[in-house]
């Protein structure tokens, strides 16, 4: 089967830089959303997408893409210089569709149609492999049909022809059943259909839709399907069309994962950007956001708003308020947060404590270690039974490159302590509170660099008041 995506429009509406089809829905470009559901329709979906306004764009996401999953590789692309319609922008293509297979009409602004939906259109064209299919149409009885093409039918049912909303008259304006713009088409008729299009019309457009005119004319059977969501034939025109579509997906996450055991404090405060995971009795408070992928294993808790990107946390772990954890590995029976920042990189075995306002990156961290308060641990490697004071930073950056700081098993650092990378702490040291460490601190010995306290007599000075009541204020 061939498949055509149309993504070569403005999006005047969303009043945006970004070329509409790259806008995020759910974490994604809405055209990734399409592509994703077009490759899963068959084996060898070589989709071919129609672009044009913000091409490079475009295209650099698509290569993105394909970079980061092979199977788009497969996914062609043609220009279209100027949007003369969505006629023309689908004649672009033709050099490219294998005329023996029908074709199948996607929008890049359409992002969540299923794929049963469309598996069930391409059924009811006659198959994947019929030379001369008939006409395939999704339809949908929409309440508010404004904006819409109408679908005409005659007096035995029979679909007839498409008709814009600002070519219609009142009469036609009164159909509620309308074109999602998606449908199956004999590509040899297509082709043939799409060289006749005139721009006759009040937009003065190569319109796709006065095809169906010509597959009647032309005897090609039209048969109609609609999708079982209405959601599913949404297109994205605007940022508020846009908002709702990401209301509804996420809705959609949310039910999934109550589904599966999981508890939402409120499923309508949890977005979901990507994949999330979970084990046997997960709690998710409020207000989080998931990004990439990320796995909770059983019992995991998740505090009120946290945001958690490409992160796996084993059992029991559990995560406090305003917590950010992005690319790391958590053990079970750790806790995190509140007001922590684990950064890339970084590996937490199992008990690990780290504390509010504590910052870890690209570190390991073994068995029971501590870092409960106000602290910057970075390029480091922690040995288990760590305690870590309030304040400690490990100083790895000296405006060029960047040092490991070693801290071995049992260490006891004091708070306020700098660790001046590259250097190591030997197992069962303990550094004085107040320690800046240049030098390696040996194992099992009380390290301590500050200047020797003492107290002297002093007094401390005194405000003189000024003499003079006139002087002005
Ligand atoms: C189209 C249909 C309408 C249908 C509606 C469903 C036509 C003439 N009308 O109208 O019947 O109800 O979709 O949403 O087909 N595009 C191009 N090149 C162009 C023009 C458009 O690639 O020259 C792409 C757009 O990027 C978009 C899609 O085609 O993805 C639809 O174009 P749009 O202008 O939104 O068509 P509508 O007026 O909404
Ligand atoms: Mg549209």
């Amino acid at each position: 089967m061939n498949i055509v995506i149309l993504a070569a429009g403005q999006g005047k509406r969303m009043k945006s830089a970004l070329p509409k089809v790259l806008q995020p829905l759910a974490g994604k470009p809405l055209l990734e959303h399409v592509l994703e559901t077009a490759i899963s329709l068959t084996k060898a979906a070589q989709p071919v997408v129609v672009i044009g306004h913000g091409a490079q764009y475009v295209n650099a996401f698509l290569s993105d893409l394909a970079n980061r999953n092979p199977r788009f590789k497969a996914i062609k692309t043609v220009l279209q210089k100027e949007q003369k319609g969505t006629g023309h922008a689908l004649l672009q293509t033709l050099t490219k569709l294998n005329k023996d297979l029908p074709t199948l009409v996607l929008y890049g602004d359409v992002p969540l149609t299923t794929k049963d939906t469309l598996q069930s259109l391409i059924r009811l064209a006659d198959g994947v492999r019929a030379k001369q299919s008939a006409l395939g149409l999704l339809t949908q009885n929409m309440e508010n049909p404004k904006g819409y093409g109408r679908i005409v039918r005659d007096q035995d049912g029979a679909v007839s022809a498409i008709v814009e909303e600002k070519d219609a008259s009142p009469s036609i304006k009164a159909i509620h059943e309308i074109n999602t713009g998606i449908m199956v088409l004999p590509s040899e008729s297509l082709s043939k259909w799409l060289k006749s299009l005139k721009t006759k019309n009040a937009q003065g457009e190569y319109y796709l839709t006065d095809v169906i005119a010509m597959a009647v004319r032309d005897g090609v059977p039209i048969r109609t399907s609609q999708a079982k969501n209405e959601y599913e034939i949404l297109g994205v025109n605007s940022r508020d069309q846009l908002a709702a579509l990401e209301r509804q997906i996420q809705r959609q996450r949310a039910a999934a994962l109550l589904e599966s055991g999981v508890t939402l404090f409120d499923p309508e405060r949890i977005d979901i950007r990507g994949e999330l995971s979970c084990g046997q009795d997960v709690w998710i408070d409020v207000g989080c956001v998931f990004e990439g992928r990320v796995h909770l294993a059983a019992g995991v808790r998740i505090g009120p708003y946290c945001v958690l990107k490409d992160t796996q946390i084993a059992t029991n772990t559990q995560v406090g308020a305003f917590t950010h954890i992005d690319g790391a590995q958590i053990g079970a029976e750790a806790r995190v947060g509140p007001y922590a920042r684990i950064r890339p990189g970084t590996i937490l075995a199992n008990e690990v404590h780290i504390g509010n306002f504590v910052e870890v990156k690209n570190t390991k961290i073994s068995a029971q270690s501590k870092a409960n308060h106000l602290a910057y641990v970075g390029d480091s490697i922690v040995g288990a039974r760590v305690n870590i004071g309030a304040g400690t930073i490990t100083c790895n950056y000296d405006g060029v490159n960047k040092h490991q700081t070693i801290i071995e098993d049992d260490v006891f650092i004091g708070s306020d302590t700098q660790l001046v990378a590259p250097v190591k702490v030997g197992k069962g040291a303990t550094l004085g509170a107040g320690t800046t460490l240049t030098k390696d601190a040996p194992a099992g010995k009380l390290t301590v660099s500050r200047a020797k306290q003492v107290s002297l007599d002093w007094q401390r000075p005194i405000k003189i008041k000024p003499k003079s009541s006139k002087v002005k204020k």
